[in-house]
């Protein structure tokens, strides 16, 4: 097989390499979908692998920020990776990845992010497992408070075009606060939140706006599905985000979802571990949370990452890093005051490049690493030093796939 790896240059080749994932899930792409891509997604962001002439593979990655401890940085969010089953496991994506990689390298973003679709794949390419979260199915008879709630906002639909307006103040937010958020464009919102697809035209989304003290403070986007069983309604609320500027804005918009009639369940995706819903609710074993991992990182650049998110304390720790698909990072980082520099002391950890990714936006400590051999601790008392500079509150939260 002659590989050739390289960035789509026209509309062809976009539907061609977008179709090596359309091969999983989906039709060939439209007209429609294809505009749709074309806002959300630069055409040389998008690499496809050709076999000859031949499209055989494809992977893209989105241009965002994404908020890291204590700041925000440019990243790639990594999507639409596929290669088509006529020609799997021949190192394809590992083609891809290299090629990708190497881009967003020169596009000078330090970190790399996706969901997998497979815990398996991506580690070796230096992706680490950085963040979980879970889905919560609250039947509503279990869905007191614990504590009385003063509602002080009034809650109320609102159209797209009014929502684009109201929600992204609040999600920026939420950007503001947690690791793991990425920025979104008026497009994106516009194509991916807001957009009602062909699927849904029957019983669309649905678009809540909560006012408190003169502002929207929070709003949720959630659809139902009504079904009864010998006249009881088994009736079902999806809540596809929701989102508080403030906690009592927060508290005040999950009580309206909790609080809609008819409803036998409300199911909620994508919840990190410390969502304040868990605390709210007097009865949070009734959720019956279910953990996965969520977002993986991959530090691009070891020295502008590790320099681009603030620590949660003093000390100094040097870092001996192995990385075999983006060698320019091996090698030792003294991380001190906030700054990465190159150095030749003697290191206090060893561990790949995955691993510091892993740890990287704070939602897993080095200690776990220690305990599941990701780690080497060359010096006593370096894991819980490292543990102090990186553990940091709140944890991760990407709410939404890409
Ligand atoms: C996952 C996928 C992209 C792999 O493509 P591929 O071209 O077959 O992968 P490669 O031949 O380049 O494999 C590279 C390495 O990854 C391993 N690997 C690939 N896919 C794997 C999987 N699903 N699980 C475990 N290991 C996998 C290979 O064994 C190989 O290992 P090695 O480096 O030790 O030799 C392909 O199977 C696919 O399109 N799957 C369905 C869509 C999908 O899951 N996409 C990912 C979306 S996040």
């Amino acid at each position: 097989m002659a590989l050739e790896v390289r960035s789509c240059r026209d509309d062809d080749e976009l539907v061609r390499a977008h179709y090596a994932i359309g091969q999983y899930f989906g039709a060939p792409i439209d007209e429609a979908r294809m505009e749709r891509v074309h806002q959300l997604l630069e055409l040389d962001r998008l690499h496809a692998a050709f076999d000859g002439g031949e499209i055989v593979g494809g992977a893209g990655a989105f241009t965002y920020d994404l908020t890291v401890p204590g700041g925000s940085l440019p990243c790639a969010g990594v999507t639409l990776v596929g290669v088509y089953p006529t020609h799997r496991r021949r190192g394809v994506l590992r083609a891809m990845m290299d090629a990708q990689l190497a881009d967003v390298h020169e596009r000078a973003e330090p970190i790399a992010a996706l969901w997998a679709s497979e815990e398996t794949i991506y580690g070796r390419f230096g992706y680490g497992l950085s963040s979980w979260s879970g889905e919560a199915t609250i039947p509503r008879v279990w869905s007191a408070f614990a504590q009385p709630l003063e509602r002080r906002g009034q809650a109320r639909f609102v159209s797209a075009e009014e929502a684009a307006a109201a929600f992204p103040p609040v999600w920026d937010a939420l950007r503001r606060e947690r690791p793991g958020v990425i920025s979104r464009t008026e497009a994106w919102w516009r194509l991916r939140q807001l957009r009602i697809p062909d699927e849904e035209q029957a019983n669309p989304r649905r678009f809540v706006a909560l006012d408190l003290d003169g502002s929207t403070q929070a709003y949720a986007i959630y659809r139902t599905s009504l079904s009864f069983d010998a006249g009881v309604s088994t009736s079902a609320l999806d809540v596809q985000e929701a989102v508080g500027a403030t906690p009592q804005a927060t508290a005040e918009i999950w009580r309206f979802l909790l609080d809609v009639d008819w409803m036998e369940t409300i199911t909620a995706r994508l919840l990190p571990l410390d969502h304040p819903l868990f605390l709210l609710l007097a009865t949070p074993r009734r959720t019956r949370f279910r953990v996965g991992d969520a977002l993986w990182t991959r530090l691009v650049d070891v020295g502008a990452a590790l320099s681009g998110r603030q620590y949660a304390g003093d000390g100094a720790v040097v870092l001996d890093v192995r990385d075999a698909v983006c060698p320019w990072n091996e090698g030792r980082w003294r991380l001190e005051g906030g700054e990465a520099v190159r150095t030749d002391a003697e290191p206090d950890l060893a561990l790949d490049v995955s691993s510091l990714g892993s740890a990287y936006l704070g939602a897993v400590s080095f200690d776990q690493l220690l305990a599941a051999g990701r780690v080497e601790e060359l010096r006593d008392g370096a894991v819980r030093r490292a543990d102090a500079l990186f553990g940091w509150r709140p944890l991760p939260w990407c709410p939404e796939i890409f």
